[in-house]
């Protein structure tokens, strides 16, 4: 690629996410230009830029904004409150990895279609977001995804902690929480990221449930995803694995029944 045409990205938040983000730029396995990081841990920016051959500058949000083409935000919902509207006042497009913080913010989407933006939402845990986006236009009647994880994982969570959720009386698989997605986002800000992609890759009428089950002996997270569809085609299954292997196997299998649930198993972690 032309090297004056090369994509520039900044980053902000530099912790688990934007950190392995950076180094993959950093290393050339990405075919853009790591330009600039931002963190409200200044520390910890400056600690991964000095890691990284190309020392990518360490700057305010701001800054970032002016001088990426590309913006990655893997800080926090909070973060999204100042994020979007600096991106989009310097008409950038952006990558949002804190999902959750998007739902209730239809105006976004809104004003990023005004604007020449894009917003950019990672599949994460689930794969054939594409897939579900299709089917849910007429196919689907609504969609549960049950997330089932180990006990440490959901320890110290807001809503564990918020509800006083008696995690370790718990000896089998108990249910801890059930709701839309966006309760889910608001419950759990910082997990609850393949709920709100879901939310916002399937049609507005078809109603998402989120299903959190506390598994105890459990050492990894699964997700399943199940759904209600409208007529008996199912045009695709799904699966997914720790190294996010999309399978999409056209099976265009008719039913009999007029309504079925499909159950879509996945692991992560
Ligand atoms: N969509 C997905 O599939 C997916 C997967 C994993 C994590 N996430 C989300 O990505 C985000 C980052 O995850 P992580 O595991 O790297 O978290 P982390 O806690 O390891 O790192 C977050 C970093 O962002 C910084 N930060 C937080 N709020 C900030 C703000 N307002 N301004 C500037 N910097 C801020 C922190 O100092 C920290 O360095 C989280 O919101 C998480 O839920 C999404």
């Amino acid at each position: 690629m032309n090297a004056a045409i090369r994509l520039r990205v900044g980053i902000l938040g530099v912790g688990s996410i934007g950190r392995t983000l950076a180094a993959a730029l950093d290393a050339k396995r990405i075919d853009a230009d790591l330009v600039a990081i931002a963190d409200q841990d200044e520390q910890r920016a400056e600690s991964v830029a000095a890691a990284l051959t190309t020392r990518p500058r360490v700057v305010s949000l701001h800054e970032l904004v002016q001088r990426a083409d590309l913006v990655v935000e893997a800080a926090s919902q909070n973060a999204l409150l100042d994020f979007v509207p600096k991106a989009f006042a310097a008409g950038r497009d952006m990558l949002i990895m804190s999902v959750g913080g998007l739902l209730g913010h239809e105006d976004w989407f809104r004003q990023a279609s005004e604007k020449g933006c894009r917003i950019y939402v990672p599949s994460g845990a689930i794969a054939g977001l594409d897939g579900i986006k299709s089917a849910s236009m007429g196919y689907l009647q609504s969609a549960v995804l049950t997330s089932r994880k180990p006990i440490a994982a959901l320890r110290g969570t807001k809503y564990v902690v918020d509800n006083n959720v008696p995690l370790d009386t718990f000896h089998e698989e108990t249910v801890i929480f059930e709701g839309t997605a966006e309760e889910a986002a608001r419950a759990f800000p910082t997990t609850s990221n393949v709920a709100a992609s879901l939310r916002l890759a399937v049609d507005r009428t078809v109603p998402v449930c989120v299903r959190v089950v506390a598994v105890p002996g459990e050492a990894r997270m699964c997700m399943r995803f199940a759904y209600r569809e409208s007529s008996g085609v199912c045009p695709w299954m799904w699966r997914t694995s720790p190294r996010k292997i999309i399978r999409a196997l056209p099976s265009w299998r008719l039913s009999r029944r007029s309504l079925r649930w499909r159950i879509l198993r996945g692991r992560c972690g």
